[in-house]
């Protein structure tokens, strides 16, 4: 990348989508690739930053970050909790179980327990619970009311700017080297973006990031 706006800046990015046990070999899932939060963390180390990556997917060329592989909402929570501790800015593009079985078998469950109950639990808000004087940048993946329920996120969250994307829109869905997002600020500016890679969204989401740090 042409410019190094990030360099001596830490920055904590959150990718891909929890994995919450039912019991050792079944869990709950979502249909997250990680493919946008890895392409954050690929933009801001191109761009001198420090990148503490916290995800729960392997990416292709980490070199230079710290990676920091989870599964779960708890222990995503746990990673992020260190990882922000002297960071300038948390970026959380990981797409987070809402719920989790409020227990996890120990053993792998029979298919004669069928009709199976499984009892869900909310998990830990990890934007609400991490604090810190850091810029925060959430994501809100929806699939109506796009914009009403983004900034409902932003102000609920405390965040300084969300990513809205309608994940129902062409070249918008999961696995999509493709994004199309809204940028909501704090203020109440906002920005549509077109249709673009991934990593050009990272890009434009670092450009602001740069503004706000420097
Ligand atoms: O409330 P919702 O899950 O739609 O909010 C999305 C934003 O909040 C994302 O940035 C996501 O990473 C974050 N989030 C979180 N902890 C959760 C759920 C979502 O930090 N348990």
């Amino acid at each position: 990348n042409r410019k190094n706006d990030l360099a001596g800046k830490t920055i904590v990015v959150t990718a891909g989508g929890t994995r919450e046990p039912i019991d050792p070999v079944r869990y709950i899932g979502n249909r997250s690739s990680g493919k946008m939060g890895c392409a954050l963390a690929a933009a801001a180390s191109a761009r001198g930053a420090s990148v503490k990556l916290v995800s729960t997917v392997d990416m292709p060329d980490s070199s230079g970050m710290t990676v920091i592989r989870v599964e779960t909402a708890a222990q995503m929570l746990e990673a992020v909790r260190g990882a922000v501790k002297g960071a300038d800015a948390l970026i959380m593009a990981a797409a987070v179980a809402d719920f989790r079985p409020l227990t996890a078998a120990g053993g792998k469950i029979k298919k004669n327990a069928a009709p199976l109950d499984l009892k869900l639990e909310a998990t830990p808000d990890i934007l609400s619970e991490v604090k810190g004087d850091f810029i925060r940048v959430g994501f809100a993946a929806e699939t109506a009311d796009l914009i009403d329920n983004a900034k409902k996120k932003l102000g609920g969250k405390n965040l300084d700017l969300i990513v809205a994307n309608d994940v129902t829109a062409p070249g918008s869905g999961f696995g999509a080297d493709t994004n199309k997002v809204t940028l909501l600020f704090k203020d109440g500016r906002a920005e549509d973006l077109p249709l673009m890679p991934k990593r050009a969204v990272a890009e434009k989401i670092m450009d602001y990031l740069a503004t706000m740090l420097n």
